[in-house]
């Protein structure tokens, strides 16, 4: 008798403990959802934006005069508070975003039938700051390159 209720007892305590355990990956599920609902880092905005100009530059290619005004904000690429727990490595990101300012730099001196090619190094060093640090933006970076003008 006392056997049978030594097993009973412990097959209560079993499921409490299994019920006390449960609330567990719900808890952290729960902080999931707020972190997407959380607004977006600085850097995010910035990747916007830099996103959005590109975008723009492309449009005007090949137009004589359509660059849009230089964007000074993006000088704070290498500054820029990324989403909270993102790796942001400390030797590779700032060398990425010294190249992606570079060649923006290069976009805006080069002619206008240079321009193209210009805008693709441009994307490129999207790109390969993308290969190390956030792929998800990658597959519509790979989709930003231009033709070469009059084709
Ligand atoms: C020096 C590295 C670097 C360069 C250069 C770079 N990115 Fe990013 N990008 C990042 C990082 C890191 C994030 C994640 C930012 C965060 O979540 O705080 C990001 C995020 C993004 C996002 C997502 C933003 C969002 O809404 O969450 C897009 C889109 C993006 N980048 C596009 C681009 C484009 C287009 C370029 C070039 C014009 C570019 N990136 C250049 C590192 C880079």
């Amino acid at each position: 008798m006392s056997l049978i209720r030594t097993a009973l007892l412990s097959v209560a305590a079993l499921t409490f403990i299994a019920f006390v355990q449960f609330p567990e990956p719900l808890e952290r599920s729960t902080n999931e959802d707020e972190q997407e609902l959380a607004p977006p880092s600085d850097l995010a905005l910035l990747m916007r934006a830099m996103a959005i100009h590109a975008d723009s530059v492309k449009a005007g290619l090949g137009k004589k005069d359509r660059l849009p005004q230089f964007p000074k904000t993006f000088r704070n690429l290498n500054k820029t508070t990324p989403t909270k727990g993102m790796h942001i490595d400390a030797i590779t990101f700032p060398t990425f975003s010294k190249d992606y300012l570079s060649k923006l730099d290069d976009l805006y001196d080069a002619p206008t039938a240079e321009r193209p090619q210009a805008y693709n190094a441009l994307v490129q060093s999207c790109a390969n700051c993308h290969g190390t640090h956030c792929p998800g933006p990658l597959m519509r970076i790979r989709k930003m390159y231009a033709e070469p003008l009059g084709q």
